[in-house]
């Protein structure tokens, strides 16, 4: 996964201030869940890691490297979203197996590890 760093990150939409200065560190491979009131921010700040949203100020560390500037696609980390995002016209092998395909996986690869259930 790598190392995540937050240092100072803001978010405003518009006039209103979301984020006001989150500090975080986490380790590669820890567990980390947050947890707060509704609107409190959390889907917020899992979007800008993602980079889904532009960071208002701050930085965001992936392994030492500052990617506020670098596209989610190019962060290499993966969201799930509190909405669920399925593609309605693929069936679940077709949904499950789509990451694998844009991730350039050879076609018989996503297949095989595509019929396999999903972990939990
Ligand atoms: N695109 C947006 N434009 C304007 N305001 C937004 C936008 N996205 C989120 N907000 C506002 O930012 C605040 C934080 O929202 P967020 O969805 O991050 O909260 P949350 O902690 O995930 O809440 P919940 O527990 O209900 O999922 C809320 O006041 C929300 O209305
Ligand atoms: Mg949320």
């Amino acid at each position: 996964m790598g190392q995540i760093t937050l240092q100072d990150v803001q978010k405003s939409f518009g006039p209103v201030h979301i984020i006001k200065g989150a500090d975080l560190e986490i380790a590669d491979g820890s567990f980390v869940v947050f947890v707060g009131p509704s609107g409190c921010g959390k889907t917020t700040l899992l979007r800008l890691i993602a980079g889904l949203e532009d960071v208002s100020g701050g930085k965001i560390l992936i392994d030492g490297k500052n990617v506020v500037d670098t596209p989610p696609a190019k962060r290499g980390l993966s969201m799930v979203f509190q909405s669920y995002a399925l593609y309605p016209h693929m069936s679940v092998r077709g949904n499950i197996g789509f990451g694998l395909k844009m991730a350039g996986l050879p076609r018989t690869r996503p297949t095989a590890r595509s019929r396999r259930p999903p972990r939990r």
